[in-house]
């Protein structure tokens, strides 16, 4: 067996060095951008792989119908950002290439479709995920997902930290030997605390009247034991909130626990675990395609469909029939975060409306549904007609 620990433990320094910068920058940072004062908000239209394009464009142009007059007096300026695509992303070897993190940084705000992530030995360049390195360089530490279903008295809000834990460095693990590798979890204070501290504003502010922290600090006790102590510690500053502790393994069996999952309401998680549990919850609401996703930093957000690109659905010729869904409640959550409250709770109603309600148009994701234009269509005519402005 050939290993070279000292070779390990260099890469291992370097990343111990890397991530202390990083704890310590978050320190320096401002607070949340103000939107009221801006002269201008400039939105990002991104719109990735797959069926990604077709979804977003869609999207953008509810969001356009919505915010017309802003658009017209130039208060809101949309602006096409091309190149986040994996053949563009493979050409210059960058999960983002440099010059379309620039046009990303000009923006307030972005509505970003899927990107396709290669996969360790699937034949490509094992570049880290746009989605993980636009969270990384914007640093958009909450990653915020609601899911609801009225009827059985579901109402969660999951703030899944975006920015650490086993992503922090999941493309910089170590092969110590061939018969070796180790990959870094990390937490750290700032890191965790600002997620704490946001989760517990949204229940004040919202009136929810508990907080659920997820871990496995029973098993991995330094960085999960770190999270979930910090999280309690910002807990006790909101006494008229719950706080509860779950593991991780529990949460997935109580969230299909038609007695106890109503109880939950707002979540902190870690970020894997955060990423595992929405899918599981967003497929309760009715799958994937219907649950919308805010990455918000300070300065920056990136709101986004929780799904993947659904690149079969391309090679199949059915991406115009993709479900923009998922995309269109993330714009929802663009327009409430800009301050255009009353517009995205339009936005939201008009969903309801459509995909539950009425459901004139349906997708099936073939030629036997609805096309993607024809439901943002559909969503358009049923704001004007049942959801107009002074509505
Ligand atoms: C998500 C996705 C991403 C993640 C992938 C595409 C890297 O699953 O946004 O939940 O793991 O965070
Ligand atoms: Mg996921």
């Amino acid at each position: 067996m050939s290993y070279d620990i000292e070779k390990a433990v260099a890469a291992f320094r370097a990343l111990a060095e890397e991530q202390q910068a990083r704890a310590e920058a978050i320190k320096l940072q401002g607070d949340f951008k103000d939107f009221s004062k801006l002269d201008k908000i400039t939105i990002g239209i991104c719109g990735g792989d797959g069926i990604g394009p077709v979804i977003t464009k869609e999207s953008a142009n509810v969001l356009k119908y919505l915010l017309k007059d802003d658009v017209d007096s130039g208060r809101i300026v949309f602006k096409d950002i091309d190149g986040l695509t994996i053949e563009n992303r493979i050409a210059h070897m960058k999960a983002i290439p440099d010059d379309v993190l620039e046009e990303l940084k000009a923006c307030d705000v972005i509505l970003k479709g899927p990107t396709t992530t290669p996969q360790a030995g699937d034949g490509r360049p094992n570049i880290e995920s746009a989605n993980v390195a636009m969270r990384k360089a914007l640093d958009l530490f909450a990653n915020m997902r609601p899911v609801k279903i009225p009827e059985q008295g579901i109402d969660w809000t999951f703030f899944r930290e975006n920015t650490e834990g086993a992503y922090a460095v999941g493309s910089k693990g170590v092969n110590v030997s061939d018969e070796l590798a180790m990959d870094f979890v990390v937490t750290t204070t700032e890191g965790t605390e600002r997620i704490a501290r946001l989760a517990y504003e949204y229940a004040k502010n919202n009136g929810k009247e508990r907080v659920s922290i997820i871990n496995k600090a029973n098993v991995i006790k330094t960085t999960d034991g770190k999270f979930l102590n910090l999280c309690k510690n910002i807990g006790r500053e909101y006494p008229d909130i719950i706080t509860d502790e779950w593991y991780i393994d529990i949460t997935t069996a109580k969230l299909i626990d038609e007695k106890r999952r109503k109880d939950f309401k707002v979540f902190i998680l870690p970020n894997l675990y955060g990423d595992i549990i929405t899918d599981e919850a967003a497929e309760m609401q009715g799958g994937v395609g219907t649950a919308g996703s805010a990455n918000i930093g300070k300065k920056y957000a990136m709101f986004e469909a929780i799904h993947g690109s659904a690149p079969r659905m391309v090679d199949e010729g059915r991406d115009i029939y993709a479900d923009p869904c998922s995309m269109l409640r993330a714009s929802a959550m663009l327009l409430s975060h800009i301050g255009r409250i009353e517009e995205s709770v339009r936005l939201e109603k008009a969903l309801d409306y459509c995909m539950f309600e009425e459901k004139k148009l349906t997708i099936t994701g073939r030629s036997d549904g609805a096309t993607c234009r024809e439901f943002a269509e559909y969503v358009m005519d049923t704001l004007t007609t049942k959801f107009g402005a002074e509505a």
